[in-house]
């Protein structure tokens, strides 16, 4: 049994219930892509843990590149600006590129990133996020093609989510006490 850490409230997924859920992700993805000129995307930060285990589940080609957006700083609410703080290196014209996201909340960071990402003229683009948050009222018209889980709309870290760059090398996912970022 892991310890929990003491700012962690209650564990929402453990390491066994990730390492399912990216199997089962990991295997969709190898059938879907077969023949296909693969890229995966990660954002960074949080994507880089998700990533990491999605691509080691995939068994077909694929290349691997990274962008850096950031939207949320060190708040606990999106501020709604999306900035490209790195962009790719590779060229996705032609490609079948597919989004690693860590977290869809608001969708507002993959909102702009299938926008800018479309402009490059991918031969597809398409989202797998770990967790889509079940947040109310407004979101962004997202509609990921790979969602590991849903998640109840509470501050959650670990498995690359942070709040304020701290508790994104937890290895489960579990939900922030309030007292911590209040
Ligand atoms: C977090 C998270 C997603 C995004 C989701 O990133 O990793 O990328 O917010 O929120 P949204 O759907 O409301 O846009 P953040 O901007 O905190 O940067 P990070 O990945 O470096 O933590
Ligand atoms: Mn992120
Ligand atoms: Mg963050």
């Amino acid at each position: 049994m892991e310890t929990l850490h003491p700012d962690v409230e209650k564990v929402l997924f453990t390491e066994e219930d990730i390492a399912e859920i990216v199997k089962r992700l990991g295997a969709k993805i190898t059938e879907d892509y077969q023949g296909k000129d693969l890229v995966l995307i990660a954002v960074l930060r949080g994507a880089v843990v998700f990533m990491g285990d999605l691509m080691r589940a995939i068994d077909t080609k694929c290349a691997i590149d990274f962008m850096a957006v950031s939207s949320y700083g060190n708040g606990v609410k999106s501020s709604g600006i999306v900035r490209i703080i790195k962009d790719l290196d590779i060229d996705i014209n032609g490609r079948d590129v597919l989004i690693v996201e860590d977290v869809l909340d608001s969708g507002l960071t993959l909102k702009y990133l299938m926008k800018n990402l479309a402009s490059r003229h991918p031969a597809s683009l398409e989202v797998c996020t770990f967790l889509w948050k079940d947040v109310e009222g407004k979101q962004a018209a997202i509609d990921p093609k790979y969602v590991g889980t849903h998640c109840p709309d509470e501050f959650v870290v670990g498995y690359g989510l942070d709040y304020a760059e701290r508790y994104r090398n937890l290895p489960y996912v579990g939900v922030l006490k309030p007292e911590v970022y209040a």
